[in-house]
């Protein structure tokens, strides 16, 4: 399949929080930040969920580094077009770009709206095994009309699943902050059913670990399940 190549980045506690139900917690640091913006920086796109953007309300752009140009275009994975015309990721589409997926079965007027401030609105159909928008298809789009070859993943988790999932992630950076924070009412990083057995559960090769701030970045290569991969 022509896709992007599929970078995750995400911020966790060391008992594998990334979200309070209020939204973000801030769990990365300054010197985290920095190398954050500068793998945004090195992509064409930047992809979150709809979740992340109504509870934390991102702006999504390069900062603490100069922005290449033209700035990575800021992707939102929204099937019923949730999202608030006032987000800050709606906010000055002349010079940070967004494409919004969605379906028809969301509102046309919002899909026109959103449109008239400059947004790009993608509309497709298939769905995934859990009824999300099928990231396949998005990827592909991406690709094929907006060209991006490179993009990053920052959440939430969901997303992070999804994708893990799917097998459709080449890079996994988790920057671990050496906090515990609870996970009652919290969001994991990732979000599925527990296994029974380690041999089922999903495998990786660490690439690099560094120490960085009050916390370490952990570098992964999922490894490929081949079976899951013939099958399809
Ligand atoms: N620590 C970090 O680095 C970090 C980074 C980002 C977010 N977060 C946290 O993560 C939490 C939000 O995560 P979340 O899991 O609730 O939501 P999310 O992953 O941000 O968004 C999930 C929603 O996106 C839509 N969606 C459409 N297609 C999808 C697909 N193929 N796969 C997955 N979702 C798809 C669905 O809503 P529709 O059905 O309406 O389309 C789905 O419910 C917040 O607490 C936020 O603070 C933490």
């Amino acid at each position: 399949m022509e896709r992007p190549e599929v970078i995750i980045n995400v911020a966790s506690s060391l008992d594998g929080v990334i979200g309070s139900k209020e939204g973000a917690l801030s769990l990365s640091t300054k010197d985290d930040w920095v190398r954050v913006h500068e793998l945004r920086n090195s992509v064409d796109a930047i992809l979150i969920g709809i979740n992340t953007v109504i509870s934390d309300n991102p702006l999504l752009t390069v900062r603490y580094t100069k922005p290449k140009s033209p700035h990575p275009f800021r992707v939102v994975l929204d099937s019923k077009c949730r999202v608030h015309l006032d987000s800050k990721i709606i906010q000055d589409q002349h010079r940070f770009p967004t494409i919004i997926f969605t379906t028809h079965q969301s509102s046309e007027e919002k899909r026109s709206n959103l449109q008239n401030l400059g947004v790009n609105v993608e509309l497709i159909e298939e769905r995934d095994e859990r009824d999300f928008l099928d990231m396949r298809t998005v990827l592909k789009v991406l690709n094929k009309k907006y060209f991006v070859s490179r993009i990053l993943v920052e959440g939430g988790s969901t997303i992070i699943t999804q994708l893990l999932k799917n097998q459709l992630v080449d890079v996994l950076h988790i920057f671990y902050r050496f906090v515990f924070v609870g996970n009652k009412g919290g969001k994991n990083l990732y979000d599925d059913h527990l296994v029974q057995n380690i041999p089922d559960a999903l495998k990786f090769k660490s690439v690099e670990i560094t120490k960085l701030d009050e916390g370490i970045l952990v570098t992964l290569t999922p490894i490929k399940n081949i079976d899951k991969m013939r099958s399809k």
